[in-house]
């Protein structure tokens, strides 16, 4: 808790400081509590939690725990690791057509989103449950919801479940993780030219964090009368990639489709087709130079490889910090790891290793490498005014807006789509602020009418107005304005500040305009919802 030590004392007088020097100073708590929760379960703190912080910051640790063990953590682990997988497409080149159900397209977009998070599921619950992260690559289930149970050839461990609920697969595939789910190979697929290296490119990203196949490649002309099979063999600018990429391509013909589009043949997994790799490519299954004789040896080798270790914490640091870390970060980042080690792999003691990191906690500019505040990603942004309001921005019969592009906005808002948009925008686009506007108004609106019929105890926002038909005195609304703040910006204002003066001042202008109080809350939340202190963290 030595960090926290840091709040109070008087700014250190710095120009600018390389990363590997002082730790820099800790966001006060407020912030740095929004920060942490907003990362971890995707909301904002409560007041409670705002509270009890204040009072006693060294009870931090105490509360990140809580937390990491909050159900919610689990489903930020599959928002962060959507961004990584780039799983959760509106569309795979797999059609859904075979199957009549697909009809009804709002019935096929869910199932597509589905298919997308079966491997995120997958992560997730691994992470949750404080599992070795080697899991990841050897377990013998994954996860699957109803719409995946009634499609895919899978059944429940534990019949009777609900939700999203571990399964397993009824077709003799290898015990592999996530490289054993429907939902990666229906994302990453392959045509009988490409001979499974795009897969094989996709997992060495996802997995070890190798980068290496994604630069660009130069194909030089001299040599382009040479046959293209035996250039990727000899010639040094092909082999570079190919005498690595090939032989892991090999190991992934089971799930090999003669119809890349077929839904059917995409169903299933075919032991039959494992060393069909003689027909495509004739280049014996390896793992980046070891022998493997099958995909289950490819899982293996993973699990063992320090890199899968490193690429762990890497990618956690990334969904903390945003970036990856500088080389004058390596000792900090040789201890995370150090820590993920130690607890025995567990996803969720890289996360609280890296939380604990004083770069993350601070956004002190004068500190190269400190967290500057961001927009809210799509799903953050989601999560949180669900949080607030209980609202969640439902289209086209039920489609989550904001996990969706054919319907939805969620490229719009800074999203990705996993195909076209597979990185999200460092800055934020003029379409982000229309999406914010626009939640925020549904939501604004939706809350008012939700806690018009909820005694005040049950109320989140309005907790302090029992009457939200008549027009509040100023001492009331004041104090209402007073919580409103700590609740949805998590900060504490007084109420005779300038600032509560002109949110004061702003309720009485919306009010001249609306005309009924109801409606004057409903925007004055929805203003408070599209304010750069509830969008950012
Ligand atoms: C930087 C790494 C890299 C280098 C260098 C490289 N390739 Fe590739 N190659 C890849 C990856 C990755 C794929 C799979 C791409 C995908 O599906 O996303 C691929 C796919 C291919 C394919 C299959 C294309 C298809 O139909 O999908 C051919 C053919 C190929 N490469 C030829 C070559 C030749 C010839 C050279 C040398 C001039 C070369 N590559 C150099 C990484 C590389």
């Amino acid at each position: 808790m030595t960090l926290l030590l840091t709040l109070g004392c008087a700014e250190p007088v710095v120009d600018s400081a390389p990363i590997e020097d002082t730790p820099p100073p800790a966001m006060e708590i407020d912030r740095l509590a929004a920060r942490l929760s907003l990362d971890l379960v995707g909301r904002r703190p409560t007041e409670a939690e705002l509270d009890a912080l204040e009072a006693d910051p060294t009870t931090l640790d105490a509360q990140i725990d809580l937390w990491l063990a909050d159900p919610a953590f689990e489903e930020r682990v599959v928002s962060l690791y959507a961004d990584v997988y780039r799983s959760r497409a509106d569309h795979y080149v797999v059609g859904a057509d075979g199957d009549i159900e697909f009809l009804d397209t709002t019935y096929r977009a869910q199932f597509m989103r589905s298919v997308g998070e079966e491997p995120l599921r997958l992560l997730a619950r691994i992470a949750a449950e404080d599992r070795p992260w080697t899991d990841v690559v050897t377990v013998d289930w994954s996860m699957g919801d109803d719409l995946l149970l009634h499609h895919f050839p899978i059944e429940e461990l534990t019949p009777g479940g609900t939700g999203w609920r571990p399964v397993r697969y009824l077709d003799n595939r290898p015990a592999v993780g996530v490289l054993g789910t429907n939902g990666m190979w229906w994302r990453y697929t392959s045509t009988a030219d490409n001979a499974n290296r795009g897969r094989a490119a996709a997992l060495s990203r996802v997995l070890l964090c190798d980068e290496r196949y994604e630069r660009p490649v130069d194909f030089k002309k001299s040599n382009a009368s040479v046959d293209v099979t035996e250039r990727i063999a000899t010639d040094p600018s092909c082999v570079g990639c190919h005498a690595t990429l090939d032989p892991l391509a090999s190991t992934l013909y089971g799930f090999w489709r003669h119809h890349p589009e077929s839904y059917t043949e995409a169903l299933r997994y075919y032991t039959s087709r494992e060393q069909d790799w003689v027909a495509h490519t004739n280049v014996p299954p390896s793992y980046y130079g070891q022998d493997v004789s099958s995909l289950y040896e490819v899982g293996r080798a993973i699990a063992d490889d320090p890199r899968f270790v490193n690429c762990a914490v890497k990618q956690v640091w990334g969904f903390l910090l945003h970036r990856p870390p500088e080389v004058a970060e390596l000792d900090r980042f040789t201890e995370d790891r150090a820590t993920f080690i130690e607890s025995g792999l567990k996803l969720r003691a890289a996360f609280r290793a890296v939380a604990d990191d004083p770069w993350y906690r601070s956004d002190a500019g004068a500190w190269e490498g400190t967290t500057a505040a961001r927009a809210l990603t799509p799903d953050q942004l989601a999560s949180s005014v669900e949080a607030l309001t209980g609202y969640r921005w439902g289209v086209a019969g039920g489609i989550d807006a904001m996990v969706n592009d054919d319907y939805g906005y969620r490229v719009l808002d800074g999203g990705i789509d996993g195909i076209l948009v597979t990185e999200a925008p460092t800055t934020e686009t003029a379409t982000v602020a229309l999406v914010e506007e626009r939640l925020a108004e549904a939501a604004g609106s939706y809350a008012v009418q939700t806690e018009m019929e909820q005694p005040l105890e049950d109320r989140i926002l309005l907790r302090e107005t029992a009457d939200l038909i008549a027009v509040p005195t100023d001492a009331d609304l004041r104090t209402q304005i007073v919580h409103l703040v700590r609740r949805v910006w998590s900060r504490r204002i007084e109420a005779d500040s300038a600032e509560a003066d002109s949110l004061v001042a702003l309720w009485s202008e919306i009010h001249a305009g609306a005309g009924t109080a109801p409606q004057t809350w409903a925007f004055f939340l929805s203003a408070l919802f599209r304010h750069p202190d509830f969008v950012h963290v």
